[in-house]
């Protein structure tokens, strides 16, 4: 069979995507392929149309239509129904299920990065309370880690991750300078805003005094590859976790849906690195 993937957003023309699940499916030994549904608000119906009648095996979702999708959807898993958002489309026999894929797959990333990190002892300090936060606290709270605090600029948006909380973790909502102040007690940190992104790169959401060398500061900006914050936070001695591996990992989890094969995908973490860099 030949498998048909795709993307819906707009604008999408930059998506590393069809890359990344070309590697895929080279890798699965299957054939295929993923087409960009770029489009505007208007054209979405007959995109919709267009998907359907070509019966699609599976798509993403992203910004516009995170939301809206789900309209269009037969189905919605639980997790994607309690965050609001769908990122991944499946065709089970005719019906569309939509799920969130986004802090499954920053969980997986950092799992494969660094094994032992997420216990019943892990402290994490969130840094953003958007639609990535949201996805990334939910799945950090099924790792069933002790402590996640989220801290934003808008202190009542962070108070709307917390109906997400899930089991017993425990979370304090944080002004940014009250996060600086208690660095020190975090095992990982993890900046889910856009600070630092590209053509920004000499912004940092928060100074990092106070880290420890033990803890593990991951930003999920992946242009430029070395953000500000990371460059730090490596000149302060601490590990950290680049942004692209999250995108890398969020597409193993779509094509484990599609397709139902769980890919070893930890070498292409570098080579996806590389593309980034345009080497
Ligand atoms: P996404 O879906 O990519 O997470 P979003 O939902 O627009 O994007 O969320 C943006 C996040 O980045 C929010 O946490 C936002 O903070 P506020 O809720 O206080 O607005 C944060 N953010 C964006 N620009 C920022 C800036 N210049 N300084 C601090 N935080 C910023």
């Amino acid at each position: 069979m030949v498998y048909k993937f795709g993307l819906i957003g707009h604008p999408i023309e930059h998506s590393l995507s069809p890359w990344i699940h070309s590697e895929f499916l080279k890798l699965a030994g299957l054939d295929g392929e993923y087409i960009l549904y770029e489009g505007n608000q208007q054209v979405l119906p007959s995109v919709i149309k267009q998907l359907k009648e070509q019966a699609i095996d599976g798509f993403n979702v992203t910004v516009p239509y995170k939301q809206v999708i789900v309209d269009y959807l037969d189905e919605l898993d639980p997790d994607a129904e309690i965050l609001g958002a769908v990122n991944t489309v499946v065709n089970q026999n005719g019906k569309w299920k939509g799920y969130s894929t986004d802090g499954e797959g920053y969980v997986r990333s950092i799992v494969d990065r660094y094994p032992a990190l997420l216990n019943r002892e892990t402290s994490v300090l969130l840094l953003g309370a958007g639609g990535a936060a949201r996805g990334i606290y939910r799945a950090l709270g099924q790792q069933q880690v002790k402590r996640i605090d989220i801290a934003n600029r808008s202190k009542e948006k962070a108070e709307d991750l917390l109906p997400l909380r899930f089991g017993n973790v425990q979370t304090s909502v944080l002004s940014y300078p009250e996060a600086e102040l208690k660095l020190a007690e975090y095992d990982l940190v993890v900046q889910t805003t856009s600070v630092g992104m590209k053509p920004n790169v000499d912004k940092q959401i928060i100074s990092l005094t106070n880290l420890r060398t033990q803890t593990v500061v991951s930003d999920i900006v992946y242009q430029p590859i070395m953000t500000k914050l990371l460059a730090d936070a490596s000149k302060c001695g601490a590990s950290i976790h680049h942004g692209h591996a999250m995108l890398l990992y969020q597409g193993q989890l779509a094509f484990e849906k599609w397709t139902g094969k769980n890919l070893d995908v930890t070498h292409l973490v570098d080579k996806l690195e590389n593309k980034l860099r345009g080497v």
